[in-house]
């Protein structure tokens, strides 16, 4: 029975959704949601804290202040609450009501960030933001998630080596890149395992991450309108880039066999489905991260006017066919072999671009 006195104490890290019955063919995803932050953001959030506590950062008269699309900001929140911090953040528009409600249901300021920067994005607007206020009052510590290596320590320490005790076969690991934290702390870890795992990293279309032309994202966590300082692209394997309707398609997916899961869960989900598809063979062992649940979205990507104001009133009708295909092979598992619908399938969408990495 685990009994806490801090909120950051408890962290489920065991759980993972077998989705062989609702994708057709094997794939586990392991959830993060389940800490008092919802998200995997808790941990690099404790771990980058705790590191500047440890480096005589934080007073008690400090003010925390960060840019975030949302999740880092809540886990800060909690952490912020629970320690004694006063915490500044900086979001914008894409933030989710609840998320910011969330954040200042936990004693801190929310300022948000309207106006799109040169890129198309907010990113460097936020941070722009921030670095004025930090030169305007030495109160303000900046732990700067986008440079600071406890954001992929975290991961290194933590979630690599959870996912390694459950699957001491792993193949294949397919992780979400936002800052890239989580993907370089996983990958950094798998490149030292005592197996080769081929790590596969997932961006938003219109992210410019990993290059590529910048666009429209409305989902927030993955993505990033410059390029990730923490991402060194010689420890991944292969990228591929999810468009959003996907993305919502395979969020819609999951939560029809009662899983409510995040934006960015869709993403991976997707982008591993169809990877999976190309690639997979039955004996294959993959884990997907899903960094967060569903009940954030609720106005958003499980809202039908947003969605069919932002995606056209079609965005759901593709998966009725994905459906009845994967319903097929969860019947027929040897149906499912690399190469053969699903290949189809992705290339009827082309909408998963994938490059070999460095490392391949
Ligand atoms: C929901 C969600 N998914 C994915 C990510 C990306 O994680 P990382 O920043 O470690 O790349 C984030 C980051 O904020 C997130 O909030």
């Amino acid at each position: 029975m685990p009994v806490i006195s801090a909120p950051h104490s408890f962290n489920e890290g065991q759980l993972y959704v077998d989705l062989q019955p609702i994708l057709g063919r094997s794939l586990y995803l392991k959830c993060e949601g389940f800490n008092f932050a919802g998200s995997i953001k808790l941990k690099a959030a404790i771990e980058m804290v705790e590191s500047a506590e440890r480096d005589g950062l934080l007073t008690k008269d400090s003010v925390l202040i960060e840019s975030s699309s949302g999740n880092l900001g809540v886990a800060l929140s909690v952490i912020a609450a629970s320690k004694g911090y006063r915490f500044l953040c900086v979001t914008d528009s894409r933030c989710n009501l609840s998320t910011r409600l969330l954040m200042e249901a936990l004693g801190s300021e929310v300022h948000v960030i309207a106006d799109l920067d040169a890129n198309g994005g907010f990113l460097g607007a936020r941070i722009d933001y921030v670095r004025a206020l930090c030169a305007s009052d030495e109160r303000y510590v900046w732990l700067s998630q986008y440079t600071n290596p406890g954001n992929w320590q975290a991961h290194y320490r933590k979630t690599a080596p959870e996912i390694a005790e459950q699957f001491p076969q792993l193949d294949v690991l397919f992780v979400g890149a936002g800052t890239t934290g989580t993907l370089m702390g996983c990958a950094r870890y798998f490149r030292e395992w005592h197996r080769p795992v081929r790590i596969v990293a997932v961006d938003t279309v219109g992210s410019v991450a990993f290059g590529g032309t910048p666009g429209r994202r409305m989902i927030p966590g993955l993505g990033m309108s410059m390029r990730p300082p923490l991402l060194d692209e010689s420890y991944v394997d292969e990228v591929i880039q999810v468009e959003e309707a996907d993305t919502i398609r395979a969020c819609h997916r999951l939560a029809r066999r009662g899983f409510l899961f995040g934006g960015s869960t869709g993403t991976v989900v997707s982008g591993a489905s169809g990877w999976l598809d190309r690639h997979g063979s039955p004996d294959l062992t993959a884990v997907a991260i899903a960094p967060d649940l569903g009940e954030r979205y609720l106005d958003t990507i499980y809202q039908q006017t947003w969605l069919e104001d932002l995606y056209g009133d079609r965005v759901l009708h593709g998966d009725d066919d994905e459906r009845e295909e994967a319903d097929d092979g969860a019947r027929d598992s040897e149906e499912v072999t690399a190469g053969s619908a699903g290949a189809e399938r992705a290339s009827h969408s082309g909408e998963h671009r994938h490059r070999r990495g460095s490392r391949s």
